[in-house]
C-alpha cells in the first residue's frame, strides 16, 4: 500500500488530532503518502482531499478539535453516496483508509468494506460507545472537563444548600453519567441503560435529607431525560431548591489529555500498520492495556457494555 487516506467524522472528540498525527507521522515513516480528507464522509464525496506532509500535522498534538474537520453525513448512508466516495479514493490513487469517529463513522467504513475497499475503524468519540475496545478517544478528556464542572457546582451547591440537576451527553451511553457521577461523588445517577423511577430518585434524596445531607447533585445523561424536565419533575414532587446545569458542547472540547493522546496515537499507528500488512475492514481497540483488533462488521455487531459493577458501586458510594 502506497497511499493511504484519513478522515475524521461524527462528532468531533478531544484526541482526534493526536490520531491523525500519529495515522500521518507512521504511514511516512514507512514511506506511505497519506491524504486528509477534509469535513468526513461529506468531504470524501465532493474531493475535499490533500496529501498530508510530516509538517502538516505539527503543532496539533496538544489540540481539541479535528484538523480534518467533521461532518454528519446522510448521503453517506445510501449506496450512491458510498459509489462516490469510492470513485473519489480512485481517482487519487488512495489504496486504503483510516476512519477516526463514533459508531455512525465506523456504519461508513463498514459499507466501504462491504464494496471491497480497505478500512479501518479508530474509534474517537466523547460517549465510549464503540464496541470492540474498552475505551474510545475523547472519553477520559471529556469525563474531566465534566468533573472540573461539577467540582465547581458542589461549591455553589454547599453554599446555597440547594439540588443540582446536571445534564451530560450520552444520547444512548451512560458511561459518561456514570463515571462522572462516581468520580465526583454524586447522589444520583441517571442513564439510559436503566431509566429513572421519580419515586425512588426523591426517596433516596430525602433519606440523604433526613441524615443531614445539605445539598445533593444528580447526574442526567441526556437520553434518559433533559435536565430541565427532570428539575421540574423534581421540583413538583419535592421542595428542594433544585438548580440546572446543562453542560453540551464543552464537554467535546478542550485540549486532550495525557491519556488521550497516548491512547490515540497507539490506536492511529495500529490502523497504518494493518492497512500496511494488507488487512483492511478492522476495528483497532485497546483491552486490559493491549492493542486489539476485529473484523469491522463483527465489532459493529457486539454491544457496547455498561460496566455494571460500576452502577452498583455507584449506588453504594452514593448513599
Ligand atoms: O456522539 C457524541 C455526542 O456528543 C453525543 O453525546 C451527543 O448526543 C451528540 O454527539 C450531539 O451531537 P451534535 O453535536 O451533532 O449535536
Amino acid at each position: 500500500m502506497k497511499k493511504i487516506g484519513v478522515l475524521t467524522s461524527g462528532g468531533d472528540s478531544p484526541g482526534m488530532n493526536p490520531a491523525i498525527r500519529a495515522v500521518v507521522r507512521k504511514a511516512i515513516f514507512h514511506n506511505v503518502e497519506v491524504y486528509g480528507i477534509y469535513g468526513g464522509y461529506t468531504g470524501l464525496i465532493s474531493g475535499n482531499i490533500k496529501k498530508l506532509e510530516l509538517g502538516s500535522v505539527g503543532d496539533i498534538i496538544h489540540r481539541g478539535g479535528t484538523m480534518l474537520h467533521t461532518a454528519r453525513c446522510p448521503e453517506f448512508k445510501t449506496p450512491e453516496g458510498q459509489q462516490k466516495g469510492i470513485e473519489q479514493l480512485k481517482a487519487h490513487g488512495i489504496e486504503g483508509l483510516v476512519v477516526i469517529g463514533g459508531d455512525g463513522s465506523y456504519r461508513g467504513a463498514r459499507a466501504l468494506t462491504q464494496h471491497g475497499y480497505p478500512c479501518i475503524g479508530v474509534p474517537g468519540t466523547i460517549d465510549n460507545d464503540i464496541p470492540g475496545t474498552e475505551v474510545t478517544i475523547g472519553f477520559d478528556t471529556a469525563l474531566n472537563t465534566v468533573i472540573d464542572a461539577l467540582d465547581k457546582i458542589r461549591d455553589t451547591a454547599t453554599s446555597h444548600e440547594r439540588t443540582f440537576v446536571i445534564e451530560v451527553m450520552g444520547r444512548d451511553a451512560g458511561d459518561l453519567a456514570l463515571y462522572a457521577g462516581l468520580a465526583g461523588g454524586a447522589e444520583t445517577i441517571l442513564i439510559p441503560e436503566e431509566g429513572y423511577d421519580m419515586a425512588e430518585v426523591t426517596d433516596r434524596l430525602r433519606k440523604g435529607q433526613e441524615r443531614g445531607k445539605k445539598h445533593s447533585i444528580i447526574i442526567v445523561a441526556e437520553g434518559v431525560c433533559n435536565g430541565n424536565d427532570f428539575a421540574k419533575q423534581l421540583k413538583e414532587a419535592t421542595n428542594f431548591d433544585t438548580r440546572v446545569s446543562v453542560l453540551g458542547h464543552i464537554q467535546r472540547g478542550g485540549s486532550p489529555t495525557a491519556a488521550d493522546r497516548v491512547l490515540a496515537s497507539r490506536l492511529g499507528a495500529r490502523a497504518v500498520e494493518l492497512l500496511i500488512e494488507g488487512k483492511g475492514g478492522r476495528a483497532v481497540g485497546i483491552e486490559k492495556n493491549s492493542l486489539v483488533d476485529y473484523d469491522i462488521v463483527e465489532a459493529l455487531e457486539r454491544k457496547h457494555k455498561l460496566d455494571l459493577d460500576l452502577v452498583k458501586l455507584s449506588k453504594e458510594l452514593s448513599i
